[in-house]
């Protein structure tokens, strides 16, 4: 499980999270559901210690991220597949030499386990025998599936999704939203999902967290609350 506690930061006078806490339960997807420009990456690059905080902690099964060694993060980090804004995906590299890459740097596996993998990886996410494929020549929804697939590379016990359903059209979008749902139920993973898509969040969340103006809150009722 992952609790947030009290994190605050700020970039100068703007005020991007504060004195935000909120808990992932093991099985659980939360979503925080936001505007652009409110702190949504923000907040999932402090949940991984990638950026520094002002007040706060996250912690991992108990332990802070904030505290940790360099090799205790290292070993936090490993459980966490993060699905980036974007994809961040490498246009020099095909698609089956983008999700292999956290294997080659992160296992010893040989290279006959990591084509083996990559394939499965790519079943998984419906995208099979698109290995050869470069980044430039996917559509941005393919790029998605490909950048969840290389998520899950080292069978992470979390995953973050930053935005995994922006700019997609309404039937990629679907396929996404069902992916999420299915590897959830699939490997019981928890994570988070930043989004400022209100049918994203409700499809995909156990729970459901706005964030506004550096303050996070529960929805209960989520219609009422947003168009208030
Ligand atoms: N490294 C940074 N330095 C200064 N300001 C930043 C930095 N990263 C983000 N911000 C600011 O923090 C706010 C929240 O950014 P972000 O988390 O990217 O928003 P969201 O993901 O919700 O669209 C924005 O106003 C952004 O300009
Ligand atoms: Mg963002």
């Amino acid at each position: 499980m992952i609790r947030i506690e009290s994190l605050s930061k700020t970039f100068d006078s703007l005020v991007v999270l504060d004195d935000v806490s909120f808990c992932i339960d093991d099985g659980n997807l939360v979503v925080v559901l936001g505007p652009s420009g409110t702190g949504k990456s923000v907040l999932l690059k402090s949940m991984l210690g990638l950026l520094p905080v002002d007040n706060g902690e996250v912690l991992f099964d108990g332990k802070s991220i904030q505290k940790a060694s360099d090799s205790e993060t290292y070993n936090i980090r490993k459980q966490v597949g993060f699905v980036f804004q974007g994809t961040a995906l490498f246009d020099s590299m095909n698609v089956g030499e983008n999700i292999a890459l956290p294997l080659r740097e992160h296992t010893t596996l040989s290279s006959k386990a990591i084509r083996e993998r990559v394939c499965s990886l790519l079943e998984v996410v419906g995208m099979e025998g698109k290995a050869k494929m470069y980044p430039q020549l996917l559509s941005g929804g393919m790029k998605r599936l490909v950048a969840v697939a290389r998520a899950l590379a080292l069978d992470p016990k979390y995953l973050f999704y930053d935005e995994p359903t922006t700019g997609l059209d309404p039937i990629m979008t679907d396929k996404v939203v069902d992916l999420v749902q299915n590897l959830k139920k699939k490997y019981t993973n928890s994570g988070i999902v930043v989004t400022h898509d209100l049918s994203t969040a409700k499809a995909v969340g156990d729970q459901i967290y706005m964030l506004k103006k550096g303050k996070i809150a529960k929805l209960a009722k989520i219609e009422k609350e947003l168009y208030d």
